[in-house]
């Protein structure tokens, strides 16, 4: 089964939360957009929800097909928040940001009362790293808040390269103006320490760890979906 049918089945399973009058964080990345597609074809059969998303690309796609937007002014609590990860650890928690949405996806999943995560097998893992952590960091003083990263990251015995972000030559920016620099840590096994460090460095905006987050993960493999929770 190849990777954008796995996507498909675990979005399938999420729609099945999806109810009538529902307030929902709309993820990003591949995965969420598949639910969304799915999300759109109920809609347009008579499904009455409302959604907020966590990217401008989300918002797009969501105005494309008719999937009806509000913002966490107007509706700034949901119910139920359906995204993707880039990895999904113990006690389901997550490293996200491989899409650059993870400070818009981390305000939303935390004014859900539920946060769903929908990946493939292959996302799930024992320790969190192999893929490497998206940091949000603010323009102003991008070397020094490197610098500071990584003393932060060697105080845990943490080592490895921590680099900008680059797309087609340029910077890649956020949807809200800011830089992202990826760290590759390698096996991160005190989250909550390294999650901790990083928010006490002023220039560092938010990081793609999700911790206590995610309630409910969809997992899609060769062999069919599981679901793991999280109480
Ligand atoms: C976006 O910033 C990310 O957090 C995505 O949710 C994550 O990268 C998963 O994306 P895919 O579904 O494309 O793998």
């Amino acid at each position: 089964m190849d990777a954008r049918t796995l996507k498909i089945k675990a979005a399938a399973e999420a729609l099945t939360y999806v109810k009538d009058g529902k307030r929902l964080g709309i993820g990003t990345g591949s995965t969420a957009e598949e639910f969304v597609r799915l999300l759109a074809e109920k809609v347009a059969a008579g499904l009455d929800v409302i959604g907020v998303p966590t990217s401008e690309r989300t918002a797009a796609l969501c105005r494309e097909l008719g999937v009806r937007l509000t913002t966490l002014e107007e509706t700034p609590e949901l119910d139920l928040t359906i995204d993707g990860a880039d990895e999904i650890g113990p006690e389901l928690a997550l490293i996200k940001g491989g899409g650059g949405a993870l400070l818009r996806e981390k305000i939303v999943a935390a004014a859900s009362a539920q946060m769903l995560v929908i990946a493939d097998e292959s996302k799930n893992v024992a320790v969190l790293g192999r893929f490497p952590l998206p940091i949000e960091v603010n323009r102003f003083g991008l070397a020094a808040t490197q610098i500071a990263i990584e003393k932060a990251a060697a105080a845990l015995d943490l080592s490895g390269s921590v680099t900008l972000r680059m797309t087609g030559g340029e910077a890649f920016v956020t949807d809200g103006g800011h830089l992202i620099l990826d760290a590759s840590f390698g096996r991160i096994p005190d989250t909550r320490a390294l999650s901790n460090a990083l928010h006490a460095i002023p220039g560092v905006v938010e990081h793609g760890l999700f911790l206590g987050l995610a309630r409910v993960a969809i997992l899609a493999g060769a062999d069919g979906i599981r679901t793991r929770t999280q109480p």
